[in-house]
């Protein structure tokens, strides 16, 4: 596979994501909602670096499930979810594809009264958002290929990889490996 991004380079940007973070929020308690499984990593990361009262809730979305191409049906667990009202929310995901997933949970979490909501994610890819989605904090604009590791996953594997790499058509054509 080949690597896109190192260990270094996501840990770099995800320190600067927090800085950038902290000042905007300049001490307001958030609640950082993070969309399971794929913002794990992520939301270990940032967390640690971020000089904020915070709490943790998360969320699970449907992903892919092994078809590189098409999005599965979308299922949104609340009961994950602390109580929002009031709170000044930052949804956080892995990556922004075409947008659907996170236009649907912004929606979905501005129905239970949070003070304010925005959206962090540590990849956008480029060319292929179809939803009108305003995303506050990016990590990297990343090419339109199917990605693997830091939390990103085919068919469940490769999470647990500290870099982010290109899945190659090898892999992703033998089916059982
Ligand atoms: P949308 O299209 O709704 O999709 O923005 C967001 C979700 O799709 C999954 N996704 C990927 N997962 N490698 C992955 O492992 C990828 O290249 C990729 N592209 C999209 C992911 O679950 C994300 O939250």
């Amino acid at each position: 596979m080949k690597i896109l991004l190192s260990a270094d380079d996501i840990q770099r940007r995800v320190a600067e994501m927090a800085r950038q973070i902290a000042d905007d929020y300049r001490g307001q308690p958030i609640t950082i909602i993070g969309v399971l499984t794929g913002c794990l990593m992520f939301l270990a990361d940032l967390v640690r670096h971020l000089d904020l009262p915070l709490r943790i809730g998360l969320l699970q979305a449907s992903s892919y499930r092994g078809a590189t191409t098409t999005p599965g049906a979308l299922r949104v667990q609340p009961e994950l979810l602390p109580d929002l009202r009031g709170r000044h929310v930052l949804l956080l995901d892995d990556i922004l594809d075409t947008g659907q997933t996170l236009a649907y949970l912004r929606e979905h979490l501005q129905t239970l009264g949070v003070a304010s909501l925005r959206i962090a994610v540590l990849l956008r890819k480029e060319g292929r958002q179809q939803a009108l989605l305003h995303v506050d904090y990016r990590g990297f604009d990343i090419p339109d290929a199917f990605v693997v590791g830091y939390g990103l996953d085919y068919n469940d594997e490769y999470r647990h990889l500290p870099y982010v790499a290109v899945l190659s058509d090898d892999i992703a054509l033998s089916p059982g490996t």
